[in-house]
């Protein structure tokens, strides 16, 4: 029997330091974040999220006019039909993982949608729509099932922001909760090759549909590797509780070879910029509900992590506590980041269609060879 053709070339485990694209929507240098040319900080401070959903799909700033067509093509689309509503309030919810049923969610509108499987340009912008509109509801919708709630309508003339609190609270937001969540949903839109944003690729590269990528990217993003992490950040401060317990706790948790969710990251070296952005509206929001003190914790372990293992913290670790003090569940955590980040998604399978060539790695053989039976 010939032997099995060896694959000679490096292996990059996890990829890492391998250039699989080119790419226009995001860059990451050193510490420096930008979509489409533009600093997150400078995004973070001056767009709302809908202008940079629609900066990182056409690669420029909307003209006054533009972003108001978009807006309004956007909350239209925000509304889901009776006949969806009730086919989701009818899955399953108990002992269900948010992302499992947003996964599950996502896959099911595209049976809802005659056109589902287009990916020309018209295809690509229609959908993007829909599914950018669409996933601030769904989670909603979730948390309204599973409490027993009715499902709240969008308001059409109001943001993706205000919508989101306004349907999962049943109560009109303040101006200050809407912009802090807006400001994290910019913050979490992109961040270049990311393992979803990849995923996407990857699935958008064999010319499958949209509804397909964006839902392969949801089970990617799920993992506590990815964008899971800010769920456990939340879940470990509150199984360590109070403040006087953190050092000894992380210190612990290092010496073991634990994780600490929400430190570390492939790229960054020198720090993350929207976790710098993250930890002032973390100060200021804890602050303002009266409970200073995950702030405070959170702080302690940043301090901890770093002097033991120089280890800084990503967007995930402070977002944990801007979350809990806007009283989201801890479990919704992740599907808020995938409110945020399917526009990001959805700039990458578009930038794939538009100059494709499948992916396909090679990998190498260490298995066994030559056997009969
Ligand atoms: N806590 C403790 N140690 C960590 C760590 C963390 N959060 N992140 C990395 N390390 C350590 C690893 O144990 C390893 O140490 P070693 O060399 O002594 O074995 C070293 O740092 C390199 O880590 P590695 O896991 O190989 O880095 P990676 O580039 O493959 O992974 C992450 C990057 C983000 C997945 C990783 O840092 C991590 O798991 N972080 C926690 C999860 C998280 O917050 N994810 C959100 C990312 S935005």
């Amino acid at each position: 029997m010939a032997a099995v053709e060896v694959y000679e070339g490096a292996v990059d485990k996890g990829l890492e330091g391998v250039v699989a694209c080119t790419t226009g929507i995001s860059s990451i240098v050193d510490a420096t974040l930008c979509f489409r040319g533009y600093t997150i900080d400078d995004l973070a401070e001056k767009s709302t999220f809908e202008e940079v959903v629609y900066l990182l799909w056409h690669d420029r700033r909307p003209t006054p006019a533009e972003l108001a067509t978009f807006r309004k093509e956007i909350s239209q689309e925000m509304i889901l039909r009776p006949e969806v509503v009730k086919q989701l309030q009818s899955l399953p919810t108990k002992g269900v993982h948010p992302m499992a049923w947003l996964r599950t969610a996502t896959s099911l509108l595209s049976l809802y949608d005659a056109d589902s499987q287009g990916i020309d340009e018209k295809a690509q912008h229609r959908i993007g729509i829909r599914l950018t509109a669409k996933m601030a509801p769904l989670v909603a919708l979730f948390e309204r099932t599973r409490t027993g709630q009715p499902f709240i309508q969008a308001n059409p003339e109001k943001s993706i922001a205000w919508n989101f609190l306004n349907m999962m609270f049943g109560k009109e937001p303040d101006a200050e909760t809407v912009k802090i969540f807006d400001v994290c949903l910019i913050l979490h839109a992109d961040h270049e090759l990311n393992c979803s944003a990849f995923s996407a690729r990857v699935t958008s590269s064999s010319l499958s549909d949209i509804y397909s990528a964006v839902t392969s990217a949801i089970g990617t993003l799920k993992g506590p590797l990815h964008g899971g992490a800010n769920e456990q950040v939340m879940l470990m401060l509150k199984e360590i509780g109070t403040m006087e317990k953190a050092e000894a706790w992380i210190k612990e948790a290092l010496a073991n070879k634990v994780k600490v969710m929400g430190f570390g990251h492939r790229v960054y070296k020198n720090g993350d910029p929207r976790a710098r952005i993250l930890r002032t509206m973390s100060e200021q929001i804890t602050k303002k509900v009266g409970e200073a003190h995950w702030y405070e914790m959170s702080a302690m372990i940043d301090h901890t992590v770093q002097k033991e293992k120089g280890l800084l913290p990503n967007v995930d670790f402070y977002s944990a506590t801007v979350y809990n003090s806007m009283r989201i569940p801890t479990d919704l955590f992740t599907p808020i980041f995938a409110v945020s980040r399917v526009s990001g998604w959805l700039a990458h399978i578009f930038e794939q269609y538009s100059k494709n060539r499948i992916y396909r790695p090679r990998g190498k053989w260490i298995g066994k060879e030559g056997l009969k039976i």
